[in-house]
């Protein structure tokens, strides 16, 4: 099939990749030129796809990427994999899906089928996208995309896929496709109902760690561990599953979705309170762990080196969105503290080069890669854990 998918970055580029190892041959779709030349230099931005991989596809001709929207011409898919942030009020931002299906229209004259991966609420496939391109009889699908960057366990080809399309051959040409790539297709009745699956399984993580964050702090106050807790909970086989604590929630997904889900659920009068109170933990978060660091350093940081050693959102990968390092890092300053950071990974964040541990006399560690230098982070003189990962030491 000739595929072309909108956006390359996290999920864009991840299946193009899935689709060409199919034998496809894939096009990568972006606005961006800097990115679509190094994709064509064959350097790969994310994680889980490697520069050799990359370019052993753009090798044997089934990848390439552009910034061309002819390339969308003649296409027998086209993905939709670009961004659905939140706007200045904490409320749905869909200009870039608008802005695809847009781009589809203008540029697409033969019949395609055409899919939706980016995570949006219920209804977005049918009245955000199909709505706007009726120039031509298109197949409409919906397939949030469930990727998991770093996760080596879990990728394209063996997380199981919801799939459903507009009509039955939509769902038929979507299961063909993916079925090319990936080992588990779940068909379900409607796209509303796999946009909203998505959202709910991000919703569902996003409470369930607001939970466990709330329970740390009750834990830490009664005196007890609460990470000892919930390892002893997690022993029973049935009916418990486990979540960690942390310095509240990063990435583009589980601080974002939620809210979404939260849109529509006001449209239609019901109140989603859970997303609403878990929002307010999870942000808190940064602050109780400002606030333990004082504490444990004596309750003062006026004057003191800290380095906040780990900014991306989660181990293991750059990514720096919605990152609580950001948070901790100002909170930390408006205690009078002199706050560098140190992340190997990230190297350059906010204009700022990754700054070494070794020095600082307070460590605040927010996210802990593998090849953290942990006999570093324990020479400081006193350190704060957020991950639960560094033994003898003060954190949650
Ligand atoms: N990152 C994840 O782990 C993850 C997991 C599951 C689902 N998602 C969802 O997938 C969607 C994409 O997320 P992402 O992480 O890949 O985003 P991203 O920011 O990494 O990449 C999006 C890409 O789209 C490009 N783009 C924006 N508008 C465009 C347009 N009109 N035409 C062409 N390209 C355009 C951008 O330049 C960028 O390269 C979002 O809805 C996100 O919620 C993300």
């Amino acid at each position: 099939m000739r595929v072309a998918i909108i956006g390359q970055g996290y999920v864009g580029l991840t299946i193009s990749i899935g689709a060409a190892g199919a034998g496809h041959s894939v096009v990568g779709f972006d606005l961006n030129s800097r990115l679509v030349a190094e994709l064509n230099n064959g350097t790969s931005h994310i994680e889980g796809i490697s520069n050799s991989l990359l370019t052993s596809f753009i090798s044997s001709g089934l990848f390439s990427a552009s910034t061309q929207p002819s390339v969308l011409e003649g296409s027998d898919v086209i993905v939709i994999a670009v961004p659905t942030p939140l706007d200045n009020d904490r409320n749905p931002d869909l200009s870039y899906v608008h802005a695809a299906a847009e781009l589809i229209k203008e540029n697409v004259r033969s019949p395609a089928l055409i899919i939706n991966e980016s995570t949006s609420y219920p209804g977005t496939l049918r009245n955000e996208i199909a709505a706007r391109i009726t120039n031509v009889e298109h197949f409409f699908a919906s397939s949030p995309e469930r990727v998991d960057p770093g996760n080596t366990q879990w990728g394209t080809k063996n997380t199981p896929r919801l799939i459903a399309g507009l009509t039955a051959d939509s769902l038929l040409k979507a299961h063909t496709f993916y079925g090319s790539f990936c080992d588990n297709i779940i068909e379900v009745s409607s796209p509303e109902v796999a946009e909203a699956a998505k959202i709910f399984e991000n919703t569902f993580r996003q409470v369930n760690i607001a939970l466990v964050n709330e329970f740390a702090q009750i834990a830490h106050a009664l005196g007890i561990s609460g990470r000892e807790v919930l390892d002893a909970a997690a022993t029973k086989p049935y009916g418990f599953m486990s979540f960690s604590p942390g310095p509240g929630v990063g990435g583009h997904c589980i601080p974002v979705d939620p809210n979404y889900l939260a849109h529509v659920a006001n449209e239609v009068g019901v109140p989603a309170t859970f997303i609403k109170r878990a929002n307010e933990v999870n942000l808190a978060m940064p602050a109780y762990v400002v606030k333990r660091v004082v504490a444990g350093a004596g309750g003062s940081i006026k004057g003191k080196k800290v380095v906040v050693v780990g900014v991306s959102y989660k181990s293991n990968v750059a990514d720096t969105r919605e990152t609580p390092a950001a948070a901790v890092i100002d909170l930390l300053r408006q205690q009078g503290a002199s706050v560098t950071w140190h992340d190997d990974l990230v190297g350059t964040w906010r204009g700022v080069a990754s700054s070494p541990i070794s020095g600082a006399d307070i460590a605040v560690v927010v996210t802990k890669h593998d090849g953290l230098d942990v006999a570093a982070t324990q020479a400081c003189g006193y350190v704060f854990d957020c991950t639960g990962s560094i033994a003898n030491v003060d954190g949650i």
